[in-house]
């Protein structure tokens, strides 16, 4: 199927907007959550665009090619501002929203750029292996921080909440493993 194509058409745009319309409408009270969406929604495009090879980040920077700086900057944003989210909610908890709000926008960024290191790996053909289980930890937590924040299946608020916080401490596991394997230390 040609995605690309389908992608650049008018069809693609009108079945975009119909979606926007329904989420607009059933999340009007929210404008934080209508962005959260957006975002999400942006992420979804630019991924299928670097798939699609749109653009190629397969040249250097520095010592690294431009998607290994994106998961760098990815991968050690989420590593560094999610302890300085947990011990900053504690110590200002007047300042949760916004905190909040950090906590989910820049972690949503983190996550294109990731995205972005993710996909354009996968147009090349190379053994999955530690990158696939982080990628699929990562999406777990965005998925489960949008379903705690959306308040998608409230009844399952716990177990979001659950997934969520435990899946960040495998994070750390196995994006150690990953940058270690990738820049040949093991
Ligand atoms: C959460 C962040 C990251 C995700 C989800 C991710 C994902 C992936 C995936 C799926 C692969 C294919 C091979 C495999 O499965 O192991 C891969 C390869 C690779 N990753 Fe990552 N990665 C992340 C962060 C990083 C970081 C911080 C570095 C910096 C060292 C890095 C460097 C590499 C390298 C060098 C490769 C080999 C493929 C190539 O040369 O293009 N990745 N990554
Ligand atoms: C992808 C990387 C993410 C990591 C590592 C992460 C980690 C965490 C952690 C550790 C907590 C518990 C904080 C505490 O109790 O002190 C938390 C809470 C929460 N996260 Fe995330 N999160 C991520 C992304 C997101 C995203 C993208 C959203 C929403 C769009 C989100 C929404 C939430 C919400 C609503 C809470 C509950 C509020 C709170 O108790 O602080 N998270 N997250």
């Amino acid at each position: 199927m040609d995605l690309g194509g389908w992608f650049k058409s008018n069809r693609c745009y009108f079945f975009c907007v119909i979606i926007l319309q329904n989420v607009f409408a059933f999340n009007m009270k929210h404008k934080q959550n209508n962005l959260l969406i957006l975002f999400t929604f942006a992420i979804i495009i630019l991924s299928i665009g670097s798939y699609q090879q749109w653009w190629n980040l397969y040249f250097y920077t520095g010592p690294y090619l431009v998607h290994h700086w994106l998961g760098w900057i990815g991968a050690l944003y989420i590593a560094i501002i999610t302890p300085i989210y947990h011990l900053l909610k504690r110590r200002y908890p007047h300042y949760l929203r916004i905190l909040l709000s950090i906590h989910m926008f820049g972690n949503l960024a983190a996550f294109s750029s990731i995205s972005i290191h993710f996909t354009q790996v996968m147009t090349i053909s190379v053994l999955l292996e530690t990158g696939l289980a982080l990628y699929v930890i990562v999406a777990l937590m965005v998925l489960t921080g949008l379903m705690q924040r959306l308040r998608l299946l409230p009844s399952l608020r716990k177990t979001w909440r659950f997934v969520h916080v435990s899946l960040s401490l495998s994070y750390y596991i196995v994006l150690s493993i990953h940058i270690l394997r990738n820049v040949g230390i093991i």
